[in-house]
């Protein structure tokens, strides 16, 4: 199939990549220039793992093309796939501006009937409105083409995009007739050969899924992180907990870690955009409404530990922070938990050294500019701990599971670790360390 996919993000370009790997023609547009001419050149705007190398040979084979002209894509498009961004909006609600921009640039450039895919994270009924948006420009142009409209949200993680878009769990579908739903799953079935993982559903429950998900793993996320606080105060070990828990298969043990807050672009986000929908239609969300304010607080937990050790006043104190992107494997630090602490230490007058192998470019850019005089970023994880008075970590990337303590302990001026991902074993306060965990 000839494939359109518009928005060249961590969601477009990687669905884009996995629909050439199968063999389709695929048409990746963005309107951000430079972003094109790097991916025509193989520099990837994102680290995503094994991305590279699937953009390379599938550009090379001439089945991923990256275009700024929208036209040229899709006068060669069978179905067109829409994947910008949809950020939080100053009332918690979702920008839908690129959503609509990106449809009338399908618009004003279409001149078949065609398959337009939301793959976007849209609020529910936003398909029908992107539908009747295109068909009010067409009517205007005089066209007589005509446009299907379909949701099909992307449950893809960031670190594992490619395995998860090759294998999705599940493909939904949200569609108001067989011959789409027929049309999107000839696409996908080359993705789930050994069994069929089609969810087929209307428009509107297919959006409302996407935030759904999101919105139930945060809710765990958050639950997980008040246990912990609870378990501090008690003295029970939120580790024990959840092994206790997780061993029941109703609950299982994925995503009830206790840590310093999730952030990344999808959770805050999403999990506020269902608070706003739900309160537009007239309903109070409780729950929802205590998931992101748990999660806002437990992003602090670290600074209140850092500050209960060693005071209020940091001022000529330095701390080491490992890792800054929301979580492993990813470049991506929106909504890092690294951000507030590290301002809010800044703010009490401590200094920063920070490592993290891939997100420090992207935390230069979003944090405050008038933090960045209080960090300096090191290229090794050891030379972040350099002189610091102790060490706080954030992300929990593979190559800090298991450091060389001992060197550690050379180099830190206390022997004090602020383990923000509970990804230590008490064991090393053999060694000295005094070890500070979220709930043990
Ligand atoms: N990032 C994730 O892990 C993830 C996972 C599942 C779903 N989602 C959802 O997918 C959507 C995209 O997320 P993302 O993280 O890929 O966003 P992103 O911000 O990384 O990328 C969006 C891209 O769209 C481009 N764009 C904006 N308007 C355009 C237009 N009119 N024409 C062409 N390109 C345009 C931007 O330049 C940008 O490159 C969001 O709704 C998000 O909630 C994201």
């Amino acid at each position: 199939m000839n494939i359109t996919v518009i928005g060249t993000g961590y969601v477009g370009l990687v669905t884009g990549a996995c629909f050439s790997k199968m063999g389709n023609k695929v048409y990746c547009v963005d309107i951000v220039e430079e972003k094109i001419e790097g991916l025509k050149n193989n520099i990837l705007p994102i680290f995503e793992p094994h991305l590279g190398t699937l953009v390379k040979n599938s550009q090379e084979k001439g089945d991923l093309i990256f275009t700024t002209d929208i036209k040229e894509a899709l006068d060669d498009t069978d179905i067109i796939f829409i994947a910008v961004g949809t950020p939080m909006a100053e009332d918690g609600s979702a920008n839908l501006d690129y959503i609509f921009s990106a449809a009338s640039d399908i618009a004003n450039n279409i001149t078949h009937d065609s398959l337009v895919v939301i793959k976007s994270t849209v609020p529910v009924g936003t398909g029908f409105k992107v539908k009747d948006h295109i068909n009010a420009i067409l009517n205007e142009r005089n066209s007589n083409v005509k446009i299907d409209i379909a949701s099909n949200p992307e449950f893809l993680k960031e670190g594992h995009a490619i395995e998860d878009c090759l294998h999705p769990d599940r493909v939904v579908i949200g569609a108001e007739r067989d011959e789409v739903f027929e049309t999107l799953k000839d696409l996908y079935s080359t993705f789930v050969l050994n069994h069929d993982r089609f969810v087929l559903m209307d428009i509107k429950s297919s959006e409302m899924t996407k935030y759904v998900a999101n919105a139930m793993l945060a809710t765990k996320i958050s639950f997980m992180n008040e246990i912990a606080n609870i378990c501090e105060v008690t003295g029970a070990n939120v580790k024990n907990v959840r092994l206790g828990i997780g061993s029941d298969s109703r609950i299982g043990y994925n995503f009830i870690y206790a840590g310093c807050g999730y952030g990344g672009s999808c959770f805050p986000k999403d999990v506020q955009a269902l608070i706003n929908t739900a309160q537009v239609n007239g309903y109070e969300p409780k729950i929802l409404a205590n998931v992101e304010l748990v999660n806002k607080k437990q992003k602090t937990v670290l600074v209140k530990k850092v500050t209960d050790r060693f005071g209020e006043d940091l001022s000529g104190m330095t701390f080491a922070i490992w890792g800054l992107a929301f979580k492993p494997g990813t470049d991506d630090v929106r909504e890092a938990t690294s951000l507030v602490v590290a301002s809010q230490l800044i703010k009490h007058g401590a200094k920063i050294k920070a490592y993290d192998s891939q997100a420090t470019e992207e935390f230069k850019r979003t944090i405050d500019d008038a933090c960045l005089e209080s960090i300096e970023f090191t290229d090794g994880r050891y030379d972040a701990i350099d002189g610091c008075d102790a060490l706080i970590l954030i992300t929990e990337w593979k190559e800090f599971r298991n450091p060389d303590f001992r060197l550690l302990s050379e180099k830190l001026n206390h022997n004090v670790i602020f383990d923000g991902r509970n990804i230590y074993d008490k064991k090393i306060e053999n060694l000295g360390f005094e070890l500070y965990q979220i709930g043990c």
